[in-house]
């Protein structure tokens, strides 16, 4: 371990987040820009390359382990039965980080899994300050425009940190100090053992106070300091819905930016959504209303929207998508999607396919040029290069029971109102007569028809609607031959 190194970050994410007033999940487990609160936590945290990270977990902890075993593997927990407050909750992780009885050295760096805007590069300007400063503990802080709810932090003549009191414990004339404990700390390992052994519950709330070792350590003569954050927006605190919204518009806001300095442009950021593991080249053009979901790929040169939403989807360079949705779908270079096009799972659509207006694809391949232009169905699909589907058609691909497949060659072209029943295969070059009910295999270069003759029984209307409009417009009809 260089001297630099983090030896553990502890993130706190054992309470309960009662003012989120959430039956389903625990606060730390909502989402936003694609990833868990305490998925924004862990990320920032693995980027100090810590030896050791561990997420303190109480609170439906079933959920919040199994997300975390599913999208940070690297991540342990330690669990918390009972919130006893913070200074219980790091101790609890620093006796796991401890196993063996080996006790920990070096610098730990404790945050919270409720802030999802602070960042790797604040994380490591706060250790890097720990360092240079030589302190025992560093706290992170800012000042921001109400402190209601916040621990303050109380410095002294000289103007050096020397306590927090907790906003519920505080007097007046402290409730006034806008400088706040974001809840983020860099410590030296040894020292915060020691300052947890003398943590007392004689506050209003009952708990152990992480933030009382500040105090503790001061006066047993070490060293405390403080980084303020650059933006208070940064250290943001996530307690209940309106602040996990108010979030949502700022890291969205922060990753826009970034794509735009990228070379995105981005028309309405006020009404476009993106994710973290959104990536993307230079020239693609968002229009409003796009929502731009999980690991999608904008290509250069591509336009999205209006009013698109994508997830997990990759956009070839040139290609158009407007007012669609996709979900795990490969759109190729200078492909056309939509307007009003649904892309599921599986689609694939080859350089300069089209999938258009009112059009379905699941689980199916487009090869190079091949249309699907109006209100159609494809569903366990491969379509050949230049083909051409005509409007309104399924690839009936369920029987009730199993999935089949329709194969469609090259260069095919199929009429209007086709039904092709799956499994079934129609050859390259092949065309078939519109409104077909396509059951059997048609061979390469055969036209495919399959409907009743049509039969016309002369005089009908006049005979069986006499009086109506259309028995005299027929009347009309035969004087004026
Ligand atoms: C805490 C700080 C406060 C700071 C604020 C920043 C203390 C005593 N207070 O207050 O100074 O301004 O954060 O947001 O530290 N947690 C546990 N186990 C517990 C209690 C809490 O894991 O027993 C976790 C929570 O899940 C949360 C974090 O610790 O992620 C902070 O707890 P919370 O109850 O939100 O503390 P605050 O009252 O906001
Ligand atoms: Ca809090």
């Amino acid at each position: 371990m260089t001297a630099n190194q983090t030896a553990a970050v502890i993130v706190l994410a054992a309470g309960g987040g009662t003012r989120m007033k959430s039956k389903a999940l625990p606060k730390v487990l909502h989402p936003i820009c694609g990833r868990s609160l305490v998925g924004h936590a862990v990320a920032a945290a693995q980027e100090l390359e810590p030896e050791q990270l561990v997420v303190v977990i109480g609170h439906m902890r079933e959920l919040v382990q199994a997300h975390l075993a599913e999208h940070f593997p690297a991540a342990r927990t330690a669990v918390q039965e009972e919130q006893n407050g913070t200074g219980h909750a790091v101790r609890i992780a620093l006796a796991s980080l401890s196993a063996d009885g080996v006790e920990l050295d070096g610098t730990v760096v404790v945050t919270t899994g409720d802030a999802p805007l602070l960042t790797g590069d604040t994380l490591a300007a706060l250790v890097r300050a720990h360092h240079e400063q030589g302190n025992g503990v560093t706290v992170l802080t800012a000042v921001v425009p109400d402190a209601t709810g916040y621990g303050r932090i109380l410095r002294d003549a000289e103007g050096a940190v020397a306590a927090i009191v907790e906003h519920k414990d505080a007097t007046d004339g402290q409730r006034a100090i806008s400088e706040i404990n974001s809840g983020v700390f860099a410590f030296d390992a040894k020292l915060l053992a020691h300052g947890l052994s003398q943590l007392r519950t004689d506050n209003v709330q009952g708990e152990e106070y992480l933030t009382d070792t500040l105090e503790i350590l001061r006066t047993a003569g070490h060293r405390v300091g403080a980084v303020v954050a650059d933006d208070h927006r940064d250290i943001a605190g996530i307690n209940d819905r309106v602040q996990l919204a108010q979030a949502r518009r700022m890291l969205n806001d922060r990753l826009l930016e970034r794509a735009m300095r990228e070379g995105v442009t981005v028309v309405d950021p006020a009404s476009t959504w993106i994710d973290v593991q959104v990536s993307y080249e230079p020239d693609a053009v968002v229009l409003p209303g796009t929502q731009l979901q999980g690991a999608t790929h904008l290509g250069e040169g591509c336009q999205v929207g209006p009013n698109t939403t994508l997830t997990d989807t990759t956009v070839g360079a040139g290609a158009q998508v407007s007012n669609t949705t996709a979900d795990r779908a490969e759109i190729g270079e200078l492909a056309q999607v939509g307007p009003y096009a649904y892309l599921r799972p599986g689609a694939k659509l080859a350089r300069k396919a089209k999938a258009g207006t009112y059009v379905e694809i699941k689980n199916s391949e487009l090869g190079e040029g091949a249309k699907v232009p109006h209100l159609s169905y494809i569903g366990d699909a491969t379509i050949g290069e230049g083909t051409n589907i005509g409007a309104a058609s399924v690839t009936v691909n369920y029987d009730g029971v199993n999935k089949h497949r329709t194969v469609i060659g090259a260069h095919c072209r199929t009429g209007s109102d086709n039904m092709f029943i799956a499994p079934v295969t129609v050859g390259d070059g092949a065309y078939t007569a519109a409104g077909s009910v396509i059951t059997n295999d048609v061979p390469a270069g055969s036209l495919g028809v399959a409907r009743a003759q049509q039969r016309n029984i002369n005089g009908w209307v006049e005979r069986k609607r006499p009086g109506s409009s259309s028995a005299a417009a027929a009347a009309a009809a035969g004087e004026a031959q």
